[in-house]
């Protein structure tokens, strides 16, 4: 007989209309987030991970082992040999109302990708989605922005210096900004299975739809205040605090708490201690950015607004996350339209989620897959009426 199998939470009515809140649905293989030590992919710390090279990281992702030298090399080559965007995506794209949000540029391209270029196999179009984003998105930046047309890719720069070469900000330092995309990219790849897009992207996948339109999901998922947007929010908030002066910073967070405002950058769903991925972006933002104004009201935030938030009881996580500060470094390094964060958060996240929805539709359950995600709502307030 099948050992019974083992109780891992036990449901109430307690649990219903929480948002599945801390609600096993599955397992993952990719990533892992603790609540004091934060991500860590295929077991390996962020901190680990931060200085790798990109396309290092996404191999660990899709393969669960970091690759050799040659393995490494070998992934390069592959996703040069994918080619580029089809131009017909950026035909569609220059249709688009330049005041719409680039998240949703960002759905409507890669709904055309998949249009035009879909192989209809998740794990090809993984890898093709990999490959294609980072100039799928620098084409949204420049057309949007009317920076001029989509530059042609050197692909051989690898993944993260070759979007920054085809974005080509004007009056940017793209050193600089290479430095710290690299990191960026790393540290936004992934966060375990349950987070907002992600499990979009796989329940979208369920269904059997392709990968695109499955991405597609997931980024109107990443696309909310609450989730991927908080970036673009958090620099905002910098922003409107104005000075760097702890006394003042202080001021105006306890201003903003007594009107019932909200802190931004700081808590999450999970973690319970600063998020690791933040540490490692105020450590490089005192390399790369350490007098920038914006910068500096950010790093006093992150020592008064813990203070602050500790008072309040009902507050289970005081400290900042990662959206804390991602916002003032893109800024220092010339990206100073904040409403393009959450695409760049959301080109790391496509290659994260890809990895995750191949696993689970191609390796999970002895390659079976997971079935069609269908959970029951209990049905409430409807009285037989027959
Ligand atoms: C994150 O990167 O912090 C997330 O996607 C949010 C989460 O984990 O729920």
């Amino acid at each position: 007989m099948a050992d019974a199998p083992e109780v891992l939470f036990e449901i109430t009515s307690a649990h219903l209309n929480t948002g599945l809140r801390g609600v096993p649905v599955g397992t993952t293989r990719t990533s892992a987030v603790h609540p004091d030590r934060g991500v860590s992919y295929v077991g390996y710390p962020i901190a680990e991970l931060a200085d790798k090279d990109p396309e290092e990281v996404v191999y660990l992702l899709l393969e669960r082992e970091l690759p050799t030298a040659d393995q490494v090399l070998r992934f390069k080559t592959n996703l040069r040999s994918r080619g580029g965007v089809d131009p017909r995506v950026f035909d569609l794209l220059r249709k688009l109302p330049r005041d719409a949000h680039p998240m949703e540029w960002l759905e409507i391209g890669l709904v055309a990708l998949g249009m035009f270029s879909k192989v209809g196999d998740f794990a090809e179009d993984a890898l093709n989605v990999i490959a294609w984003a980072p100039e799928l998105v620098a084409g949204i930046f420049r057309i949007r922005s009317g920076w001029g047309d989509p530059i042609p890719g050197r692909p051989e720069l690898g993944l993260v210096e070759n979007f920054v070469h085809m974005l080509s900000v004007p009056g940017g330092d793209p050193a600089r900004l290479a430095r710290l995309l690299r990191v960026f990219y790393v540290l936004h790849l992934d966060h375990g299975g349950g987070n907002l897009s992600t499990f979009t992207g796989k329940a979208v996948a369920s269904g059997h739809a392709d990968m695109f339109a499955s991405l597609t999901g997931a980024m109107c998922a990443l696309s909310g205040p609450l989730h991927g947007r908080a970036n673009q929010d958090g620099l905002a908030f910098v922003k409107k605090i104005g000075t760097a002066d702890p006394d003042e910073v202080e001021h105006f967070v306890r201003a903003e708490l007594a009107r019932g405002g909200k802190i931004f950058g700081f808590g999450h769903a999970v973690l319970r201690a600063e998020d690791p991925r933040a540490t490692i972006e105020y450590a490089l933002g005192e390399q790369i950015c350490p007098d920038d104004p914006l910068f500096q009201t950010a790093r006093t935030l992150r020592s008064v607004a813990v203070k602050v938030l500790r008072e309040y009881e009902k507050v289970s996580n005081p400290y900042p996350n990662v959206d804390a500060v991602s916002g003032s470094l893109l800024h220092a390094m010339g990206l100073t339209d904040p409403s393009t964060y959450t695409v760049l958060f959301g080109l790391a996240r496509i290659s994260g989620i890809a990895a995750q929805i191949v696993d689970e539709r191609v390796n999970a359950r002895g390659g079976r897959g997971v079935p069609l995600y269908r959970p029951r709502y209990i049905a409430v307030g409807q009285p037989p009426r027959g």
